[in-house]
């Protein structure tokens, strides 16, 4: 599966995201192709901004991800090679495809997911899962204890995956977001320990 990523570290893990100790596993369910994981930069904005008005109706602008790296947040893409006759969407100089990438923000002890996207062509493989898989190994290697992030409430897909993963909802934030011109939307606010004995996100039983 997946190249030589399935048992072994990925490259983003070096650098900007120093490596942690376990190994991540890959989506059983994912068309085989060799994936990489890379740092975000500013020439990759008018892809990553593809994606995220092409995957979700309430996209960040291209200013939030520039803010975001400005800011020195960790933000990593997931890159996948185009398989025979695909041509991927948006084009890159590479010819791979952007098929997702997160953004978050390193606390003391906790980590705060602000963003995480899965292209439309590439969801239901499992790798928003792969993920956070990732973002929580790197968090550990952190020294982080826990990870947060707000979710709208209307965001079924997500509060899902977020539930399979373990993430429990520890709160509610008024009004966090805008809806439309006049009106806006309450944030669930969610929350994963990373204590060593908690349980890999794919052994749990599904939320109901
Ligand atoms: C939410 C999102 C990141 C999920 O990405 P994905 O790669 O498709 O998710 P995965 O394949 O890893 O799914 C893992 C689990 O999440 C849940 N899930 C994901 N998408 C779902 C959907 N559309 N409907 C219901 N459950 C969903 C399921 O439980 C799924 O497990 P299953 O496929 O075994 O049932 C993706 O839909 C997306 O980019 N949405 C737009 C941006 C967004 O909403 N980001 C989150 C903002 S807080």
């Amino acid at each position: 599966m997946n190249g030589g990523t399935q048992g072994v570290l990925p490259d983003w893990t070096r650098g900007l995201w120093p490596a942690p100790t376990e190994a991540l596993p890959a989506p059983a369910g994912a068309t085989d192709r060799p994936i990489a994981f890379e740092p975000m930069t500013e020439n990759d904005l008018d892809a990553v901004h593809a994606v995220e008005t092409s995957a979700y109706g309430h996209p960040w602008s291209r200013r939030h991800f520039r803010d975001s790296l400005q800011a020195g947040h960790p933000a990593v893409m997931l890159l996948g090679q185009a398989l025979p006759g695909e041509q991927p969407l948006p084009a890159r100089a590479d010819g791979r495809w952007l098929m997702g990438y997160l953004v978050a923000m390193a606390g003391v002890d906790e980590v705060h997911l602000l963003n995480i996207t899965v292209a439309p062509a590439h969801q239901r493989q499992g790798w928003a899962r792969f993920m956070l898989d990732a973002l929580a190994l790197w968090s550990r290697g952190q020294g982080a204890h826990a990870l947060w992030l707000e979710v709208r409430e209307s965001n079924a897909p997500a509060r899902r995956l977020y539930e399979r993963h373990g993430f429990e909802a520890v709160g509610l934030r008024r009004g966090y977001y805008p809806l439309s011109a006049l009106q806006r939307e309450d944030a669930v606010v969610m929350s994963l320990r990373l204590d060593a004995e908690h349980p890999a996100a794919h052994d749990m039983e599904p939320a109901r």
